[in-house]
């Protein structure tokens, strides 16, 4: 059997790279800027990777995206994205027509989830979180990735969590996880303690309104107690999600990724505090293992490549 592309489309990078049919890396993509706010450039970027990939895999058969945002399932059509501008994007029917090549699309979040437990199942209940420019979430329910009614459940960044807050969501509302627990919500986070403390790392590696998410993981890493704590505040949130999230699905593993995961214990540790303390009924439950991603980064794009194999 073939190969396959696999692609994962973000609001902040494109990642790829081509896979065979059980799962080996043959090949990654350099990453690629995502063109987020411009829908021609982002199906022009992913054409080109796949040109690029194929020209030197040339057994190639199938291409998976995995995009953020709503997808149908399977048509492949985005519908619509909080942090990337694509609406009503006919991707699949798109791709199959550009290439020649089997092609199928679903959300970023999905494919990672689904590339967790495929390439290492354990009980087949699994909540799969990637912390990124968005939240998102994937779902394998007794071993299958569970897309809902419409084909967007799992939509866990948009979880609201703080209904009294200000934190204004990409999608328009106020408290959603995401607004508070990604890397959208790191940057901003570290743009106040910069201001606050303009002597401080953050500052001094950015300047105080240019502070990201990528300066307080760089500041972290440098061991920078203010940085290591907007982590604690951010990973905080995301254990209140956890917490509601497992009480209702009772899975026994949840897997953390996307390029804010990328931190390891800074963001984990308070993970885990924070889900411990809300958990329904913690002394009487086996509470699921709480694990970054085993395929970190690659996660989305290997798990639509393998969707596009099936
Ligand atoms: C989107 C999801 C996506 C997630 C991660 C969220 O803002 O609503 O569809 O999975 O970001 O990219
Ligand atoms: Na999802
Ligand atoms: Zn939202």
């Amino acid at each position: 059997s073939g190969l396959a592309i696999g692609l994962d489309v973000g609001g902040t990078k494109i990642s790829g790279g081509v896979i065979t049919a059980t799962g080996e890396i043959v090949a990654v993509l350099p990453p690629v800027v995502s063109p987020a706010g411009d829908t021609d450039a982002t199906v022009s970027a992913l054409l080109t990777a796949v040109a690029a990939l194929r020209e030197a895999h040339p057994g190639v058969t199938a291409v998976g995206v995995g995009a953020a945002g709503m997808v149908d399932w399977p048509e492949g059509r985005i519908r619509w994205a909080p942090n990337n501008a694509y609406r009503d994007l006919p991707l699949r029917a798109l791709l199959e027509k550009e290439t020649g090549l089997t092609a199928v699309v679903d959300n970023d979040g999905n494919t990672a989830g689904w590339a967790e437990h495929a390439l290492n199942p354990r009980s087949g209940h699994l909540l799969f979180v990637t912390v990124g420019t968005g939240v998102g979430g994937g779902l394998v329910l007794d071993g299958r990735l569970h897309r809902g009614a419409t084909g967007i459940a799992g939509e866990i960044g948009h979880l609201p969590v703080d209904p009294h807050g200000t934190a204004v969501c990409g999608c328009g509302l106020i408290g959603c996880l995401e607004s508070l627990a990604s890397g959208t919500a790191l940057g901003r986070l570290g743009r106040e303690a910069a201001l606050e403390a303009p002597d401080g790392l953050l500052a001094a590696l950015a300047g105080p309104g240019g502070v990201t998410g990528r300066t307080v993981a760089d500041a972290a890493a440098a061991g920078d107690a203010t940085a290591i704590g907007l982590y604690g505040v951010i990973g905080a949130w995301l254990g209140i999600g956890l917490a509601g999230l497992v009480t209702v699905l009772d899975v026994d593993r949840v897997v953390i990724g996307g390029g804010v995961a990328d931190a390891g214990e800074p963001l984990l540790g308070p993970v885990r505090a924070s889900f411990e303390e809300r958990v329904f009924a913690r002394a009487h439950r086996t509470p699921p293992v709480i694990e970054p991603a085993s395929l970190g980064n690659d996660a989305g794009w290997i798990g639509a490549a393998l969707l596009a194999l099936e």
